[in-house]
């Protein structure tokens, strides 16, 4: 090639990156409630193929979908149901529960964590709760017999496992649950080098007011006095009030895996930051953070392991819309929303400006969408309110989050399966 006269192909090459999106690798939680998603083998094939997305999590030990990920490269995490819990404190049981599970598809297929169970602090009952970090105990040393040492186990928490976030210098676990089951999960973290999993949703902790400082878009912060902090977006807020909580207890240094955190794009008419534009917000400014390496505040530098909830639309979750709408993808494959995860030529499909400082108003304006009046950030009208929902406790594990306080009026706490973090989040005071 005549360099002197055309442009040099790395230069070509160079220029055709900088067009396209930034590519960032991601998790994504792969559920399964839907009557009319794709089998396993296209699922994988696609994301290896066509995604960026190099890590899954699935919520059992389906056996198809562990074999249908086997030497594609992508690390896979597979969750034990909770009621299989208790049944795990027992070594021969362990033992059996990894040669059916694990032995016949590793390493042929990367799995790389054993959740125990999911939320099972939030969800209980007590029995389960006693022997959650038992169970994980006793499976960690069947794995180890078995020579397993790449495989790592955890167990994901919502946020109910803190008293309070805000602001995140005063955070703490609650009471009862910091001594009795966190602390030794912890230690055993600890020395297993596995990461502590949390499932932060800011997507429960919205209001009109805080809608920006939800989704990762400029608003004036919050302040934390004793630190000298201002927190710009609540995601680093949630994970800096994990991190007090942990290093109260001794333990800041465990890394911190985000095992579920998503928006969805669509919801119940009540709620109408369920919509696209803020889904590709959330989603773009979380993978954006999640890849800069930049961590937190209060955990500079950390690069945390992330989830994305989730990989489809799920039909047949509920009883809310917002559960069946937290999908990146439909199940044909065509992206709800685009936040730069397939890889080219998908990735130059037109965006809705996932990370600019557009507000809900900025969504195309051509159809009358639902969302297009969606509540605006009144920064003359303070919140008022207990910064604090009451979490399920340990003695009332059906709750589901109810205390609702006013300034929280569109938190739909009665979220049904996706628990998560209402409660905690509720307030949050821009000032
Ligand atoms: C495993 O997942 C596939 C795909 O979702 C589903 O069709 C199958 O029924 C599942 N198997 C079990 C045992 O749950
Ligand atoms: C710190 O948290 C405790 C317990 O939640 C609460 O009682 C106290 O008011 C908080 N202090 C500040 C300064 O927020
Ligand atoms: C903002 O809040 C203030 C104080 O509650 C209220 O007077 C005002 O009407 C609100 N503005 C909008 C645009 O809702
Ligand atoms: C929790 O709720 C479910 C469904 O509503 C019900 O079947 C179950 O008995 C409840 N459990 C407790 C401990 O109240």
């Amino acid at each position: 090639m005549n360099t002197s006269e055309h442009p040099s192909l790395p230069f070509l090459l160079l220029v055709v990156l900088l067009l396209l999106p930034a590519a960032y690798s991601i998790g994504v939680n792969y559920g399964t409630l839907g009557d009319n998603l794709p089998p396993p083998s296209e699922v994988a094939h696609f994301l290896k193929t066509r995604t960026t997305i190099d890590r899954i999590r699935i919520f059992d030990v389906n056996t198809t979908i562990i074999k249908a990920f086997a030497n594609t490269g992508i690390l896979v995490s597979v969750t034990v149901p909770n009621g299989d819990i208790p049944s795990l404190t027992d070594a021969r049981n362990a033992r059996r529960w990894i040669d059916a599970n694990i032995k016949p598809f590793y390493p042929a297929t990367k799995i790389n964590y054993i959740c125990m169970g999911t939320e099972v602090l939030h969800w209980g009952p007590q029995p389960l709760i006693d022997s959650l970090v038992p169970a994980m105990k006793v499976l960690n040393a069947a794995l180890v017999k078995e020579g397993f040492n790449e495989i790592k186990i955890s167990s994901p928490h919502s946020l109910g496992i803190l008293l309070s976030s805000v602001p995140p210098s005063n955070a703490s676990f609650r009471p009862g649950w910091d001594v009795g089951t966190l602390k030794p999960m912890l230690e055993f973290l600890k020395q297993t080098k596995a990461g502590f999993m949390v499932n932060p949703y800011t997507y429960f902790g919205y209001s009109p007011s805080n809608a920006n400082f939800c989704l990762f878009k400029p608003n004036d912060g919050l302040f934390d006095k004793a630190t000298g902090i201002t927190y710009t977006n609540q995601f680093d807020q949630l994970m800096d009030a994990v991190h007090v909580s942990m290093k109260k207890l001794g333990y800041p240094d465990v890394e911190v895996v985000v095992a579920e955190t998503g928006w969805p794009s669509g919801g119940d008419p009540a709620n109408l930051h369920a919509n696209p534009v803020n889904a590709a917000a959330y989603i773009g400014g979380l993978m954006k953070k999640v890849n800069s390496g930049d961590g937190t505040p209060l955990m500079p530098g950390r690069k945390f392991e992330t989830y994305i909830f989730a990989l489809f639309n799920e039909n047949l979750k509920g009883p809310s819309l917002d559960e069946k709408n937290f999908g990146l993808f439909r199940p044909d494959f065509t992206q709800v929303y685009n936040v730069g995860i397939m890889h080219a030529p998908q990735a130059q499909a037109p965006s809705p400006s996932p990370l600019g400082a557009a507000s809900a108003s900025d969504a195309p304006s051509s159809a009358a969408s639902p969302w297009d009046d969606a509540p605006f950030f009144n920064k003359s009208k303070p919140l008022t309110g207990s910064p604090v929902q009451a979490p399920p406790t340990s003695s009332n594990t059906n709750a589901s989050a109810t205390t609702n306080t006013d300034g929280a009026a569109n938190l739909n706490v009665n979220f049904a399966a996706k628990s998560a973090a209402a409660f905690i989040l509720a307030m949050t005071l821009l000032v």
